[in-house]
Parts: structure tokens; C-alpha cells; sequence
């Protein structure tokens, strides 16, 4: 069966849910307030860097997947509404759900018609918001789920830079639902996907999304928290002794062995904010979670950590070249970069003689974070050529070697990557 969609937020998660739909066949609209992103999205292009995406892009474009203005109108022909708006943090570590409800206010009317759709919260919401905030907002407008429309979310566990694969050949479907006509819709759906299908309940769905990104975020700051405890012990080798943990048969020679490895903080959009959400909710709920107090508190230390390192190695006056800005290789997302909290720390220690260089993320940090006294190189040889002291902060493959061909100019590692 085919169906109508309309996606709110055509970021990472609402532009490749949209396109991977429409690619599967079904009529998605989709719609953003942001104007540029918009007329990029119509243009063809890709408001990110993310491969696969942008052929996706091309092909449904104009045909299966049509960028609209006009939400209500799309709404109104439409059997699911798929809410992909941002979350940020809060001003107490909780997710902040104002896109939320500014993207429901703007169809909430067409929801009296009587032609059921299905409400799919697939932003990313700490466990109960569904159904303990989205729908009591809507109740409060006397608009009550059950005939005429199902709430439902359908976290997303796509991993940027490989977003377009993680959408079309997902690992598991989540579905939190409450009521057997959104379930069913929901299975219907995804029906075209080739993934199994898991449809829980409401508070499971969110909780299942926590559960998976603060692992990756414990497991990130066990393994800083023990690189630390090397570093004060000394004579310890610390890529190799990761790399001989790896080893391990238990771990089956998963990817996941990548998270258990040390390195400078995690950063990006998810990491970060989703473990701070699922604190400041725990709390909320009368449990303070020791063990995720101490992973934030592990994570807010390493960027001081590593510019203490550099400090060790370099003089204010040594020109510094930050390699790497993006928060992660493979992408051009410079949100929660630990790079920049890094440059940061040292302009405050007096360390103003600074350049960076990414391989994709250039522009988009400078736009981000408008450090005036950093310079940006166009590639590896001249920030290589240029620098007293390197810093490797994100491991992108195009950094391979670079200790080779500098012998002698100190770096510092926050990788563990060289
Ligand atoms: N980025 C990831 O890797 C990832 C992975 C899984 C889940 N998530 C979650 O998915 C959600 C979206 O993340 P993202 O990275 O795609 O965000 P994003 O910031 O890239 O995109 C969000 C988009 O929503 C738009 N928007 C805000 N209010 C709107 C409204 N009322 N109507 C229409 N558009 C509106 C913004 O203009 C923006 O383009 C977040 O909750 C995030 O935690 C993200």
C-alpha cells in the first residue's frame, strides 16, 4: 500500500526518513522553516555533506518527494505526519521541545477532519514525552487520540555520515504505539523496509533510543576515564593496550570496539545532549543517575584535558594546527565540536597563534563558532608545512602518516589515532 506523508524538519533525520519513503514508493512532502535550506533541498542539493544521500536526492526530487510551503495543505492529504524537528538542550540538560510543538500547532486544525493519520514523534524525545507532554498538548486543544488520529514515535538510529544506508538497510524499526490502528499503519509502512519491526510501547520506544546513545556515551567515557588513569600511571601504551582489548573474541569483531577506544570527548548533535536529557529527565522522575552524572562529567573534562596536553608541548607563541574541526570523520557537522571547545581553552590560556584545517568542515566552523584569530588551510601539506605543534582532533584518514612526514614537529594525538 502506498501512502502520503508529510516530514516537519528536513535535517539529517527528516530529509533521509523523507527521501528513503519516497524512494520506497510512497508521496512524501516535505517541509522546513528554514528558507535556504529549502531552496538548496528544490535545487537538488544537500544542505550537509552525507554520501548516498544526494543521488537519493536527484532521483525523488520533483517526483516522489516534493518540498511544500504550505504544511496544512499537506497535512490534510496525508495518512502519517513524521515530526523530525531538532531537540535541543535545555537550559537544565532536558530536551527542550519547542520545535515540537511549533511544527504541531501548524497542522493541529486539520486533525479535526476525521480521516485517521498517524502522529510519529521521530525526533529524538526523552522516555514518556509522548505521552506525558505531545499528548496531553494536543488533549489540551480537544484533540484526543484514538478514531481520528494515532500518536505514535519511531526513534531514528541513523549515524551521520552514513545516514542514507543506516535509513534503507536499518538494524531494527522501532515503533512505540498505543492503539492498533496506528500500530498497523506503522507496520504497513514499513513494510517495504527490510528490517524487523519492533512496535512497543510508547515510553519503550523513546527509552529504547536513550538506551542505545548513552552506551555509546559510558562506554566513550570509560574508555577516557581509563586513557587518564594511563596517563597518571605512566609507561603506558595506550593505542596499543585498546587495540589488544579489542582482540578479544566477545567482542566479535564488532564496530562497536571503535567506542571503547579514547579520545578527546564525544560531541556531535546526539551524543551529548541525548545523555543530558536522559539525566535531567531521570531527575525529574526522583532518580539521580550516578552513572550517567559521572560519564557527562568525564566528557565535560577531556577538551581541558587535552589542552592541558598541548600546553605541556607548546609555547603560547608556537603556531598551532588543529587537525580535524567536524566532530567526526565522514561528516561536516560541527555542533558540540570538540575542536572547538579545544581552541577555545587555549585562547583563554594566551595561545592566540592558531590554524585548522578539516577536510569538509572548514566553512561550516567558521560560520559556527567565528573564532577571529583562527586561519583556516586549504589542505593537509600547508597546516602541516605551517605549524609549530600539530593536534589531531578528529581521525580523519587523510591524516594517516602525517607523524611520518613531520618527523621531529611534536603532536599531540587526542586521538589515539596516529
Ligand atoms: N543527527 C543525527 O545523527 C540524529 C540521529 C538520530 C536522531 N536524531 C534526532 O532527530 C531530530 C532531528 O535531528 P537532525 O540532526 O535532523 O536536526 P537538524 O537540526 O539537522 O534538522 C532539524 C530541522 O527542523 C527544522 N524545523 C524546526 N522547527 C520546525 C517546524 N516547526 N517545522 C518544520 N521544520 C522545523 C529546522 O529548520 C531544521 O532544518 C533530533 O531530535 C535529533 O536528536 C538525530
Amino acid at each position: 500500500m502506498s501512502y502520503t506523508i508529510t516530514v516537519f524538519g528536513l535535517g539529517f533525520v527528516g530529509l533521509t526518513s523523507a527521501l528513503a519513503f519516497a524512494e520506497n514508493g510512497h508521496k512524501v512532502y516535505g517541509f522546513d522553516l528554514d528558507a535556504h535550506r529549502v531552496e538548496l533541498i528544490n535545487g537538488g542539493k544537500l544542505p550537509f555533506i552525507e554520501p548516498g544521500l544526494d543521488d537519493a536526492l536527484l532521483r525523488n526530487i520533483h517526483g516522489n518527494f516534493i518540498v511544500t510551503d504550505d504544511a496544512e495543505n499537506s497535512v490534510r492529504n496525508s495518512d502519517f505526519v513524521f515530526l523530525c524537528v531538532g531537540t535541543p538542550t535545555g537550559k537544565n540538560g532536558e530536551a527542550d521541545l519547542k520545535y515540537i510543538y511549533s511544527a504541531i500547532d501548524m497542522f493541529a486544525n486539520v486533525l479535526h477532519d476525521g480521516k485517521h493519520r498517524v502522529i510519529v514523534v521521530k525526533s529524538t524525545v526523552p522516555p514518556s514525552t509522548t505521552s506525558e507532554r505531545v499528548i496531553p498538548y494536543l488533549s489540551a486543544q480537544g484533540l484526543l487520540p484514538g478514531d481520528r488520529f494515532s500518536v505514535t514515535n519511531n526513534p531514528e538510529f541513523l549515524r551521520e555520515g552514513k545516514c542514507w544506508d543506516d535509513a534503507i538497510n536499518a538494524d531494527r524499526i522501532v515503533c512505540g504505539v498505543e492503539d492498533h490502528k496506528g500500530e498497523e499503519m506503522l507496520r504497513s509502512l514499513y513494510s517495504r523496509f527490510n528490517s524487523p519491526f519492533f512496535a512497543v510501547s510508547l515510553n519503550t520506544g523513546e527509552y529504547i533510543k536513550y538506551l542505545s546513545n548513552t552506551m555509546l556515551a559510558s562506554m566513550i567515557s570509560y574508555a577516557n576515564e581509563m586513557s587518564i588513569i594511563a596517563d597518571a600511571i605512566g609507561d603506558i601504551q595506550i593505542k596499543e593496550a585498546f587495540n589488544i582489548l579489542h582482540m578479544d573474541r566477545r567482542w566479535g569483531g564488532a564496530s562497536m570496539s571503535s567506542y571503547v577506544y579514547p579520545g578527546c570527548g564525544y560531541g556531535g548533535y546526539c551524543l551529548p545532549k541525548d545523555t543530558a536529557a536522559m539525566y535531567a529527565q531521570s531527575m525529574s522522575k526522583g532518580y539521580e543517575p550516578l552513572m550517567l552524572k559521572n560519564v557527562i562529567a568525564i566528557n565535560n573534562m577531556m577538551p581541558q584535558s587535552m589542552a592541558a596536553k598541548i600546553m605541556r608541548v607548546a609555547k603560547p607563541s608556537d603556531k598551532i594546527g588543529i587537525l580535524g574541526l567536524s566532530f567526526k570523520p565522514g561528516s561536516d557537522d560541527v555542533r558540540d565540536s570538540t575542536s572547538a571547545k579545544i581552541i577555545s581553552l587555549l585562547l583563554d590560556a594566551g595561545y592566540t597563534n592558531l590554524i585548522g584545517f578539516d577536510p569538509v568542515a572548514n566553512e561550516c566552523f567558521a560560520r559556527e563558532y567565528n573564532f577571529a584569530e583562527v586561519r583556516y588551510c586549504e589542505n593537509v601539506q600547508v597546516i602541516g608545512d605551517q605549524s609549530d605543534v600539530l593536534v589531531l582532533v578528529t581521525a580523519w584518514e587523510q591524516f594517516v602518516g602525517i607523524d611520518k612526514k613531520y618527523p621531529g614537529k611534536p603532536i599531540v594525538d587526542c586521538r589515539y589515532f596516529l
